[in-house]
Order: C-alpha cells, then structure tokens, then sequence
C-alpha cells in the first residue's frame, strides 16, 4: 500500500481559537490564510504546499483566494487545485475557501468589476482552477459605481442558488454602498457572512469611518487583510530592505512608501512589541485581534517561519490603556494606496 503523502496534524485543532463569524453558523479562526502573492507560478510547488500543510496543521482552516492572484492571475488558485489533489481532498468538508471576482482579470468588457457576465464566468472558471464544486464563500471583490448594485447583488445571490457557493461576501466597498448590499442580500435571504477590508494599525479607515461597527450591527463577520500592512509591520524592514522581500518587487508594496518618518514608527512600534514580549508582526496581529468585532486577520507568509512567528500573537491579545495610547500616538493612518 502506498503511504499518503500529507496526514493532517491530530492536534490542529488545540491552540487555535474560533471566532463567530457575524450572525451566522459559521466560526473562522483568529488567523486565515491569503494566497495573494507567493502561492502563484512564481513560487516553487513544494514551498507552497509546506506553508499551507502547516497552516492547516495549526488550525488555519480559512485559505482566501480570488481570480486574480499569482502572480501569474489564476494561478494561485491553480496551485490550490494542486492541493486538493495531492493534500487536501480528504480535508475538503474541514476548511472554508474563497474567491472573489471583481478586478481585472481578461481582457474585454466582460473580465473586470461588477456585471453578472463577469461573476459568473469568473466563478466558474475559478471553480476549474481550483479542482473544487463549491467554493465556501464567493465574495463581490470591488465595489462597480458603474454596475447597478442589485445586478451585482443577485448574482452572488443567483451563485448561491446554483449551489456553486455556501455563503457571499463583499470586499472594500464604500459604506453606503455595503449597507445597500447588506439590505438588498438580506432581502433575499442571502445573508452577507463577511466584509472583507484592510485595517491595521497604520491604515484604520474602516475603523473611522464606521465600516466596523456597520458590519457588527448588521451580523456581518469583518476580516481584516493586510493586517501587516503587506510586511510594513514586521522586522521585515527595520535594517534596509531585503533582496528577497515584497517591497524588493516593488509591485503591491512600493519603495517609496519606506520615509525616513514611517521607518521612525515602526521601529517605536517595535520597541512596544519587544516590551510586550513579541515580534513586531506578533503584536500587530494581537492588536487587531483584541477587537471582538475582527472576526479574523488574513495573513500573507513568504515562509513557514512567518506562519509560526504569526500563530504566538494568539498568545498575547492583552494590551494595557497605555500600551494602546502610546501605540495611537504613534499611528500614522496613512491611507496607504492598494
Ligand atoms: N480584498 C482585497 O481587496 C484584498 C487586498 C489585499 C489582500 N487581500 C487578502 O489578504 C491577504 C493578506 O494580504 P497581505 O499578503 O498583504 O498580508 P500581510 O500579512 O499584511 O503581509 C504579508 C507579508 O508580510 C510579510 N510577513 C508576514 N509575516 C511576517 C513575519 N512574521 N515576519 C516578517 N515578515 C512577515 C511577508 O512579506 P515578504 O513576502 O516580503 O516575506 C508577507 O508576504 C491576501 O493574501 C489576500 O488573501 C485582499
């Protein structure tokens, strides 16, 4: 008999803490997974497969996707087929997956924003990809000014109704506009599980502009991405910036962004960090976890070593009134640019 290649930890489910996700029946652990950068072509296989393996062994159950990430587009979600194929068949009823559509993904009218032709294809095509029947959630990825809100909306509704995913979400949308999205898929019982938006202790526009508490009074689960302000808040670039690293790229994450004043921050952040006991990413994640309205943080990794670092900010969700003030004297908002 041949031996299987991957066996789930039996443990993976005893350090990890669940969260109610909204007013629904699902729980996300405090830390997800995003497959944005280093899951595509670029990255080798094997490094793929150890980091998400870990995860999952770790009690990260949620493996967020959309169309669109790689690098190359598609084929992040690619390698999740991999997965399933070579790891993660056996574990399908255990994890929560997702994708998204909205930004551009092919060429024409009909591979960008918010039109039911875009949505549907995309999902389908996503579905392919990923070696999957259903996805968990299917999330409307941008807000179209140009689309009418309910075309969009009865699409993710429609997607439900085929069966081609259990719950929707939506991600970045102005909030006027989700209050709409959250009446109109109410309206047709098709509840919204999740808001999906960056916030972090840099970039706290959902905080201040009320996208946080909207979510929580409607039964909304909110998820945080680029809780790391996409590696800003780590140790990743306190001593210059590393050849391997995301800013090296300077795609997603630009050189420019690193000022002398933002560096001054970090490293003040990081003082805080290291009196508390905790990695400067450790305590960033632990800060936005210490709000009960955070459901979960989608974390990105380039490596095994950064899950782990990750997974202790479980450890220390403690912050005293001082310790929270001198880190809000501190914070910049700097309304980074995607
Ligand atoms: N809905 C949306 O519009 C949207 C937009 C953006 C992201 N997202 C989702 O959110 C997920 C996370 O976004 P993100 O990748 O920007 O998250 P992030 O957690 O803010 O940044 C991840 C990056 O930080 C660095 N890092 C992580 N842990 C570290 C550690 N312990 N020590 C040192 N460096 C560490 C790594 O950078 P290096 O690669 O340099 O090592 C890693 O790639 C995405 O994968 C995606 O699923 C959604």
């Amino acid at each position: 008999m041949i031996a299987p290649i991957y066996a789930a930890s039996p443990a993976r489910y005893d350090s990890m803490s669940y969260r109610r996700c909204g007013k629904s029946g699902i729980q996300l652990p405090l830390l997800s997974l995003g497959l944005w950068h280093n899951f595509g072509s670029r990255k080798p296989f094997e490094d793929v497969k150890d980091m998400a393996c870990h995860a999952f062994d770790h009690g990260i159950c949620h493996f967020d996707l959309a169309n669109n990430y790689g690098p190359e587009y598609g084929t992040a979600e690619e390698n999740f087929g991999r997965l399933m194929d070579t790891v993660f068949r056996p574990y399908r009823d255990e994890l929560l997956i997702s994708s998204k559509a909205g930004y551009d993904m092919w060429p024409g009218p009909y591979g960008n924003w918010g039109s039911r032709k875009y949505l549907m294809a995309s999902l389908d095509q996503s579905l392919k990809r990923m070696r999957l029947d259903y996805v968990d959630i299917f999330y409307s990825h941008r807000f179209d000014p140009a689309t009418p809100i309910e075309e969009t909306m009865q699409a993710l509704v429609d997607i439900v109704r085929q069966g081609k995913a259990l719950y929707v979400g939506i991600s970045r949308y102005p909030k006027e506009e989700a209050a709409k999205a959250y009446e109109y898929l109410a309206g047709h019982d098709v509840p919204c599980l999740l808001y999906q938006d960056r916030y972090n202790i840099l970039d706290r526009v959902p905080q201040d502009n009320g996208q946080v508490d909207l979510a929580y009074g409607k039964g909304v689960g909110f998820i945080s991405f680029s809780p790391l302000q996409q590696g800003l808040l780590t140790g990743r670039y306190l001593d210059g910036i590393p050849s391997d690293s995301r800013m090296a790229r300077n795609t997603s994450l630009k050189r420019e962004t690193l000022t002398p004043e933002l560096l001054d921050t970090l490293r003040s952040l990081n003082d805080i960090a290291a009196r508390r006991g905790q990695s400067l990413a450790q305590m960033s994640l632990s800060w936005l976890l210490s709000d009960p309205r955070v459901t979960s943080v989608i974390i990105g990794a380039s490596s095994v070593q950064q899950i782990d670092d990750n997974l202790k900010s479980l450890d220390n969700r403690y912050f005293s009134d001082e310790e929270l003030n001198e880190i809000d004297s501190l914070s910049l908002n700097l309304n980074f640019a995607l």
